[in-house]
C-alpha cells in the first residue's frame, strides 16, 4: 500500500522509470541560466531548453521530483500561506517530461493508470479537463479512456493554457481534479462556484506545443513536447484521506516541530503552519546558494524568513526559534534531497544571523 509521502514520490519515479524515462534528481530552486525568473516555480524549469531545442540530452523521457518555491514574481502565493489548506511558498512538483518523444495519447494514459491503479484512487472521484479548443485531447479522454461525459468539462486559457512566465514553452494543458466529496462546498471545475474546496487540482498535464515572445508571438517549438505537473503535497493529502495539505504526515511533524519550539500546543494554529511551509522554503533557498539581502532573491528570502519569524513572536517566543527547525526537516526530507543534509550547518548559520538582526530591529522599533 502506498501511502506516505516518501512512498508517493518513489512509487511516481518508478513507474516511469519503468516505462522508459530517466530519473532525474532535482534542480536547484536558482534557475541555471534563467534571468527571466525568479526560482525555479515548476518541473519543467530545468529542462527549458530542452523543449526549445537549444539542449540535447541523452533521452528524451524524464521524470523527476523537482523542488520549487512561488514566492515573488510569477505564481506568487506568500501571503495566503498558513492561511488555506493548500497554497505553499515551497513544493515538491512530480512530473514526467516528453521531449518530442510522446505526446497526448500517452501522457494521458500514463496520468490515468497512475492514479487509478498504481494510488488505486477510485475513478468516479476524478474530473477531468481539457482546453476549449482541444478535441484531440477530449476524444482521448472520453473514447479512449472511457472517462465519463458527466465528469468531464471544457475550459478556457485562463486556467486550460499553461505558461511558465511571460515568455518560454506553453501549451494547452488538460487538468485533473480529486473529488473530496458532497460533504464539502464546491462546484466542479468551469462551474460558477468552482473555487470552492470540493473539486482539488491535482495533476496538470501540459501539451507544450510554443514558444511564446516577449510580444507575445507564439512560434511552434521544434516538436511536440509533455510537461506535467502534481504537488506532491496535493496527492498525499489525497491518499492520505486528509483535506488540508499541512495534515499529511510530513507537516503533521513539522508543525508539531515548530509547536516544540514555539511553545504552541494548538497543531492547527494558522502561525505554526506558516513557520512549517516556510522553514522548508528558507532552508532549500539557502542551500542552493541563496542568501538574506534587499534585493531580487535574496531580499524575498529575507520576507518570507521575517515572516515566519513574526509569526514566532506572534506565538509569544523570546528566543530565536526559526533555525532549530533546519534539524526536523532534514529528517524529514533529507533522505530524499542529500544536498540539504550538506547545506545543514550553512542553512541554520544564517537563519540564526537573519533572525537576531530582525529582532534587533523589531526590539529598536
Ligand atoms: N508546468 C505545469 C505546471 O506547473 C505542469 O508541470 O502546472
Amino acid at each position: 500500500m502506498i501511502k506516505t509521502s516518501a512512498e508517493i514520490r518513489q512509487a511516481f519515479l518508478d513507474f516511469f522509470h519503468e516505462r522508459g524515462h530517466e530519473v532525474v534528481p532535482s534542480s536547484p530552486l536558482v534557475p541555471g541560466n534563467d534571468p527571466t525568473l525568479l526560482f525555479t516555480n515548476a518541473g519543467m524549469v530545468p529542462f527549458k531548453d530542452v523543449f526549445l531545442g537549444r539542449e540535447q540530452r541523452g533521452y528524451t523521457r524524464a521524470v523527476s521530483s523537482q523542488r520549487c518555491v512561488r514566492a515573488g514574481g510569477k505564481h506568487n502565493d506568500l501571503e495566503n500561506v498558513g492561511y488555506t489548506a493548500r497554497h505553499h511558498t515551497f513544493f515538491e512538483m512530480l512530473g514526467n517530461f516528453s521531449f518530442g518523444d510522446y505526446f497526448k495519447r500517452e501522457a494521458i494514459g500514463y496520468a490515468w493508470t497512475f492514479l487509478t491503479e498504481v494510488i488505486g484512487l477510485p475513478a468516479e472521484r476524478l474530473w477531468v479537463t481539457v482546453y476549449e479548443e482541444d478535441d484531440e485531447a477530449a476524444d482521448i479522454w472520453l473514447k479512449e479512456i472511457g472517462v465519463d461525459p458527466s465528469r468531464f468539462s471544457r475550459i478556457g486559457a485562463h486556467d486550460n493554457f499553461w505558461s511558465m512566465g511571460d515568455t518560454g514553452p506553453c501549451g494547452p494543458c488538460s487538468e485533473i481534479f480529486y473529488d473530496h466529496g458532497p460533504e464539502v462546498p464546491g462546484g466542479p471545475p468551469g462551474s460558477p462556484d468552482e473555487d470552492g474546496d470540493r473539486y482539488i487540482e491535482i495533476w496538470n498535464l501540459v501539451f507544450m506545443q510554443y514558444d511564446r515572445d516577449a510580444d507575445g508571438n507564439m512560434a511552434p517549438l521544434p516538436k511536440p513536447s509533455i510537461d506535467t505537473g502534481m504537488g506532491l503535497e496535493r496527492i498525499a493529502a489525497v491518499v492520505q484521506g486528509v483535506h488540508n495539505n499541512f495534515d499529511i504526515d510530513l507537516f503533521r511533524r513539522l508543525v508539531a516541530a515548530a509547536g516544540e519550539v514555539t511553545g504552541c500546543e494548538d497543531h492547527t494554529n494558522s502561525s505554526l503552519r506558516v513557520i512549517a511551509d516556510h522553514i522548508r522554503a528558507c532552508a532549500f533557498l539557502i542551500v542552493d546558494g541563496v542568501f538574506p539581502s534587499n534585493e531580487g532573491r535574496g531580499y524575498v528570502l529575507r520576507r518570507i524568513i521575517r515572516r515566519a519569524v513574526r509569526h514566532g513572536y506572534k506565538l509569544g517566543v523570546s528566543q530565536t526559534f526559526f533555525h532549530r527547525l533546519v534539524q526536523p526537516l532534514v529528517d524529514e526530507m533529507g533522505a530524499a534531497f542529500p544536498e540539504l543534509v550538506r547545506g545543514q550547518p550553512q542553512a541554520e548559520k544564517i537563519l540564526r544571523q537573519e533572525e537576531e538582526r530582525f529582532r534587533e530591529t523589531l526590539e529598536q522599533g
